[in-house]
């Protein structure tokens, strides 16, 4: 086993280094921005170059590491691997990066066995990093984060994934009238540590890997559920419908789901 603080320390000084070059290319003006699947699904230069960044300091650091990414690298097999498996999103809320310059992520969750050791959400531009795990806890910045209260649905906000609003999947319209109000960022990374920080009670939304897995060890470190719809746990390795809530919120919109 690697020590945890040995990959923290590691990866807290990429992030930094991250952080920079992304501040720089906007500062510079000149991103180019590309259409993956459609019109919405956009990548640009600084997504390719951020993760070619992790990868190239994940092999030098940790050389029997398998990579899995959003943009390049495509590993297989994170439960057979004996070894650490990193999941990378580079930037998570391309839209909101070309779009606004703000409300984005880069994001990294690391496997060691195949079970969740460290994940890292960095919001780039508040400059706030949300890290941890099951062996350390977690924590924003440096102030470790206690887990959120068990808040009710109709006690708080509820954040969704834009697909789903847009066509009412999910009877999603009905949770979100049980829920003091909804809410609907564009950036899984963030919303996630809305709901670790109690802000939100729950977040759904249709999500590849690499924008759940890191969220997901946070979250579940924090005592949060995080289920597909059906309430089967997450598996990383797949695109599905992620639902991360506190105990009661879960309970509450899995019965407004299965209602109809
Ligand atoms: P991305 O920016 O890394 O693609 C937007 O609601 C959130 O959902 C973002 O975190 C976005 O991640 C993610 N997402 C997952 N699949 C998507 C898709 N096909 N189109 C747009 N956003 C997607
Ligand atoms: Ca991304």
């Amino acid at each position: 086993m690697v020590a945890w603080q040995e990959i923290n320390h590691q990866v807290q000084s990429w992030l930094k280094e991250v952080r920079t070059m992304i501040l720089a290319e906007m500062k510079q003006q000149q991103i180019q921005v590309e259409q993956k699947t459609c019109r919405t699904d956009l990548v640009t230069n600084v997504d390719r170059e951020v993760e070619a960044f992790y990868s190239q300091k994940i092999k030098e650091s940790f050389a029997n590491s398998k990579i899995h990414g959003e943009e390049c690298e495509h590993a297989t097999g994170l439960h057979e691997h004996p070894g650490l498996f990193w999941l990378i999103d580079p930037i998570d809320g391309t839209l909101n990066f070309i779009q606004q310059e703000a409300d984005f992520a880069t994001m990294l969750a690391i496997f060691e066995n195949g079970k969740p050791k460290l994940a890292y959400i960095y919001d780039v531009m508040h400059d706030e990093l949300f890290w941890g795990g099951p062996e350390c806890g977690v924590y924003c910045n440096e102030k470790e984060i206690t887990p959120p209260s068990n808040c009710p649905l109709e006690k708080g906000l509820f954040a969704m994934g834009g697909n789903l609003v847009l066509h009412n999947r999910y009877n999603i319209q009905k949770i979100a009238q049980q829920s003091l109000g909804v809410r609907v960022y564009g950036c899984a990374g963030i919303e996630f540590t809305r709901v670790l920080t109690g802000k939100t009670v729950g977040y759904l939304a249709c999500l590849c890997p690499w924008d759940y897995a890191a969220g997901t060890i946070l979250a579940e470190t924090l005592g949060l559920v995080v289920k597909t719809i059906d309430g089967q746990p997450v598996n990383m390795l797949s695109s599905t419908d992620v639902l991360v809530a506190t105990k009661s919120a879960h309970k509450e919109i899995l019965k407004a789901i299965h209602q109809d």
